[in-house]
């Protein structure tokens, strides 16, 4: 099967000076990559979780993947076609296939729309190709479990899961093939973040929509996702199949991202590892392997000499200098002298 969406060597910018500013305060380059250097693919029908700390890069991936901000270097295919080289038109009927759910459930939303004018949006936006904006209102509206009277409604009159769902009914109304969903649980109360992921999670199944799933949760990656990747600084410093990065995180930063997000399963996050220190800035990136300042495991090498991508099974990747080993939680001192990949 080839990729749905295939990225690779994606770096994304943000301006940080303006040209005078950069010009009077002597700053070369005034940009940050707020994304650097990522390389990811999904398959159809396929999901992807993407976890990492406030500020890592998440939805600035998102943001790149929707057009909404320029890609500074590397290729972005979507359906066997190359984003970066098509003209505007032919973009815009690709990009019909990406839908997106925001961050921000209630406020994602127009307030003084109705229901059934936020759910229809996309038809009149890109072409209502002769539709019947109430019946199609009433068939996104039933989809995602709500009846077709919510359709008079307002967003202030919905709750957080309500809202959530219209935010899920107007992704699927161009029929996309891959949805990309920013924090679809955040603000929930846990059972109706239930809720909005099985939802999710029988679209998916229904339709066969790839998504590429954002969040701080990791119960939701673990329930809902196939693969995930952790961004640190704008990178990945480890992807793999979700179940494999479970039972066994590499890379020091998931574990701790891992072990901080309680489990009901026993199994999972019986150690808690704590990351000490402050999120480094993107303007001052830390030499060496730009998570030593705060990796527990910390030696002379990570502070210097970069870590270079290792690669396990073909599918399980990680960037560290002394990977965790497959017990995680004993004495890594012993026997843990090799550079990456052991
Ligand atoms: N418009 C902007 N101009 C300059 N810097 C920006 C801009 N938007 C985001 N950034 C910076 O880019 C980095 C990545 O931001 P992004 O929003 O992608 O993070 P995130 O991982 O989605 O965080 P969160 O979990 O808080 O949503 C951050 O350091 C942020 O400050
Ligand atoms: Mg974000």
């Amino acid at each position: 099967m080839s990729p749905l969406l295939d990225v690779a060597n994606m770096r994304v910018r943000y301006r940080t000076a303006g040209r005078f500013e950069a010009k009077v305060k002597g700053i070369g380059d005034p940009f940050i990559d707020a994304v650097c250097d990522v390389s990811f693919s999904i398959e159809p029908g396929q999901t992807l979780g993407l976890v990492g700390e406030s500020g890592s890069g998440k939805s600035t991936i998102a943001r790149a993947l929707l057009g909404l901000k320029d890609i500074a270097e590397g290729s972005v295919r979507f359906d066997g076609r190359d984003l970066r080289s098509l003209d505007a038109r032919s973009l815009a009927e690709v990009r019909r296939s990406i839908a997106m759910m925001w961050q921000d459930p209630v406020g994602s939303l127009s307030p003084r729309l109705t229901v059934k004018s936020l759910v229809t949006e996309p038809f009149r936006i890109h072409g209502r190709d002769g539709r019947d904006l109430d019946e199609e209102a009433a068939r996104l509206l039933t989809m995602v479990g709500l009846t077709p009277d919510f359709g008079s409604r307002y967003p202030h009159q919905l709750s957080g899961g309500q809202a959530r769902r219209v935010g899920v009914a107007r992704a699927l109304a161009l029929d996309p093939k891959l949805v990309v969903a920013d924090e679809p649980t955040a603000g929930l109360d846990v059972s109706v973040q239930a809720e909005v992921l099985n939802l999710l999670a029988d679209l998916q199944k229904r339709l066969g929509i790839a998504i590429l799933v954002i969040t701080h949760n990791l119960s939701v990656v673990r329930h809902i996702t196939d693969r995930m990747a952790t961004m640190y600084l704008g990178r990945f410093v480890e992807q793999g199949p979700t179940q494999a990065v479970f039972g066994q995180p590499r890379h020091p930063y998931t574990e701790a991202l891992l072990s901080a997000n309680p489990d009901p399963d026993p199994d999972v996050a019986k150690h808690r590892v704590e990351i000490s220190g402050e999120v480094p800035s993107l303007m001052d990136r830390p030499s060496g392997c730009e998570f030593h300042t705060r990796c527990p495991h910390v030696r002379d090498i990570c502070r210097t000499v970069r870590p270079m991508v290792t690669t396990e099974g073909g599918e399980h990747s990680f960037t560290c200098h002394f990977p965790l080993s497959r017990a995680p939680h004993e004495d890594r001192s012993a026997g843990r002298t090799g550079q990456s990949g052991e």
